[in-house]
């Protein structure tokens, strides 16, 4: 539906009173009517560097999920306020990985005698204080773009990583990138005691995966891996690597939503693609390639029964348009704040991502 022309009014008239004090960011997962007032648009990674180069902007508005705000916040320096329109944009995947777990199958993994030489990598989506226990543990964070990166950098300082919270990004980056067998993978379980494993499975392993998964690219199936190539000959399936490791195994390429976005601008005039990623994005590429001026390429969501990611979308115009209301009225709603000691590990952690080679 075309956006409310009274509020998209409103949202410009607040961003133009607030000038270069105030600067946008929006996740590729965003809606369109949120993303047209975004000054700067990227993936989780690109997101973080660029919030890390505006110090002169006095606020950041994160139009994205919870975790990338605290990302931002760390990142930002102390007097710069960081924006989330709707406090209910959370993540289920960064839910699924609690502080009180993840110490928790540290001891087990110290009672397993393999803490010493397993070092911590948490994908972006996590809290700020899993990215502070990873910081503390010398660990680093990882994207969906430099997984491979982290891991390789990782596996030179130890000779396992506890990956979080993500198993599908973890065992992806692992087989895909590096060589490993799903042998080398164990899953640990927080609800279970010892994570579900043994220690001699622990020892055994080199990639200990957190039980987590992303509740939107868990959905793809081989099943639409399948239907798809059936329904539309000659299709590049292309999906991010949050998906289980059989789509990303059956697909053609993988990457995160800025790969995925370079590949098409890339791409072969003509050529047909099944994209398998949140839908906000897909369908915002699937208008954009279908044009003459940039190739009439065809691009198809994967699987039509998977929707968008529900707490990206909680993120709106009329969210918005609030937050850039109040700033401009001289009101910082909806701060996102992290306390300075959790702030003091998790930057470590970051800037180690940031440094990877
Ligand atoms: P990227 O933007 O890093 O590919 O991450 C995808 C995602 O799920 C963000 O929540
Ligand atoms: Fe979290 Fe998945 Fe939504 Fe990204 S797409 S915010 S990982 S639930």
């Amino acid at each position: 539906a075309p956006s409310d022309p009274d509020l998209v009014a409103r949202a410009r008239a607040a961003k133009e009173k607030l000038g270069d004090r105030v600067f946008v960011l929006g996740h590729h997962y965003q809606r369109d009517e949120v993303i047209a007032f975004a000054d700067v648009t990227g993936d989780s990674f690109k997101l973080a560097r660029e919030a890390a180069a505006r110090p002169e902007a006095e606020y950041i508005v994160f139009c994205g999920v919870h975790f990338m705000a605290e990302s931002a916040d760390i990142l930002t320096h102390a007097a710069q306020q960081v924006v989330l329109p709707d406090l209910a944009a959370g993540c289920s995947m960064a839910d699924m990985a609690a502080a009180e777990q993840v110490a928790e199958c540290w001891d087990v993994l110290t009672d397993a005698g393999v803490a010493e030489t397993t070092v911590p990598v948490s994908y972006m989506n996590s809290s700020a204080d899993i990215k502070a226990f990873t910081g503390a543990h010398g660990g680093t964070i990882c994207t969906s773009s430099n997984a491979k990166r982290a891991l390789e950098w990782a596996l030179e300082k130890g000779d396992k990583v506890l990956f979080l919270p993500d198993q599908h990004l973890g065992r992806n980056t692992a087989v895909r990138d590096l060589g490993m067998s799903l042998d080398d993978c164990v899953v640990y379980n927080p609800h279970k005691p010892g994570g579900g494993l043994t220690p001699e499975q622990l020892r055994a392993a080199t990639m200990i995966l957190w039980r987590g998964h992303c509740s939107v690219h868990g959905r793809f199936s081989l099943d639409s891996v399948g239907e798809v190539r059936a329904r539309i000959p000659g299709v590049n399936v292309l999906v991010h690597p949050e998906c289980k490791h059989e789509v990303v195994a059956a697909a053609d390429q993988v990457g995160s939503t800025e790969h995925i976005i370079r590949t098409l601008e890339d791409a072969p005039p003509g050529s047909k693609w099944a994209i398998g990623t949140e839908l906000n994005l897909v369908r915002r590429l699937a208008n954009r390639f279908a044009a003459e001026s940039e190739g009439g390429k065809e691009i198809v969501f994967l699987d039509r029964t998977v929707c968008f990611c529900s707490t990206m979308n909680r993120i709106d115009l009329p969210h918005l348009v609030w937050a850039l209301e109040s700033l401009a009225d001289g009101t910082v709603v909806n701060r996102i704040e992290v306390d300075a000691e959790t702030q003091k590990h998790a930057q470590l952690a970051l800037e180690r991502m940031l440094a990877l080679p």
